[in-house]
């Protein structure tokens, strides 16, 4: 591989939990080196980062050091978000997993990616099996009259039901457009046990220690149902979606959001 092929990656979020593993994972990918790690916290209050990177507590300082090809974000949107444009302008292609944009957002992103004539991803799930759940659970949903959802993650999960189970549904009611099935109980002795009810589709949520975050399909029908169930139990689930954004932004021309996109789903 000559240098020309590999691709120089920037880390902002660098100390955060996805973001050292992000580090890890560059470290490792033969086709890519590691020129910058980017954090608010100063270095000498950090625990130790994974890897040996040049490190940068401004954002500014790191793109015009470093000359990134690609920078992957995992940190705050209030930080990422005018991180973004210091990235472009520098001719630094955005990765951002960082949740919490909203439209108006993701729309000035997308017009800051066309202005510099780059590329640039923003995925809510890198998990390639998640998305792949949302997509095979697409495919049967137009068989079957009727679906639960159950999505279980850890007891610090502020929100329910996951962003990822939403989505999942949503996906369902694309394929399924009519409202599916729904067992409504005449009799409820402990309310809300049936779960919530999107378009007839009980989603289900767990919370407890032990666990980080599973989501699964049940589909019924007569005589049979049909479950897809995807697991992850650590952040490193998160690393082949980054590798292959971090690979196939540098084709991109504005801002592609999803990783589904990516994988030719
Ligand atoms: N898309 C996905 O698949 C996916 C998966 C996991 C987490 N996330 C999202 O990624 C983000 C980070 O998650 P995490 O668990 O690693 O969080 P974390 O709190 O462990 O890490 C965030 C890091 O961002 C840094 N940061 C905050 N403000 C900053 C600033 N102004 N400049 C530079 N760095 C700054 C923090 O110091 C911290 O090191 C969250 O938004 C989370 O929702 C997305």
């Amino acid at each position: 591989m000559t240098n020309a092929q590999i691709i120089k990656v920037a880390v902002h979020g660098a100390a955060g939990r996805v973001g050292r593993e992000v580090l890890r994972a560059v470290d490792a990918a033969p086709d890519m080196t590691l020129v910058a790690a980017i954090d608010r916290i100063p270095q000498n209050e950090l625990e130790a980062l994974p890897v040996s990177v040049p490190y940068y507590t401004d954002a500014r300082d790191g793109y015009m050091a470093a000359q990134a090809d690609v920078v992957v974000d995992f940190s705050v949107s209030a930080a990422s978000f005018p991180m973004i444009p210091l990235a472009l302008a520098a001719g630094t292609r955005p990765v951002i997993g960082t949740t919490g944009f909203t439209e108006d957002q993701i729309a000035y992103l997308d017009a800051q990616c066309q202005e510099h004539h780059l590329g640039g991803l923003l995925a809510p799930n890198f998990t390639i099996g998640a998305v792949l759940l949302g997509t095979l659970a697409a495919m049967a949903a137009p068989y079957f009259d009727y679906v639960d959802i159950y999505e279980e993650h850890h007891e610090m999960k502020v929100d329910a039901p996951s962003g990822t189970a939403i989505g999942i549904a949503k996906s369902i009611h694309d394929a399924h457009p009519e409202a599916f099935e729904h067992n409504d109980p005449t009799r409820e002795p402990l309310p809300g046990t049936r779960g919530g009810n999107y378009n007839g589709m009980s989603i289900h949520s767990s919370r407890m220690p032990g666990r980080m975050a599973h989501h699964q399909v049940t589909f019924g029908g007569p005589g049979q149902t049909l479950t897809l169930r995807h697991d992850t139990n650590n952040r490193e689930c998160y690393m082949p979606g980054v590798l292959l954004a971090v690979r196939k932004v540098m084709g991109l021309q504005g801002l592609t959001v999803g990783l589904d996109k990516l994988m030719g789903l």
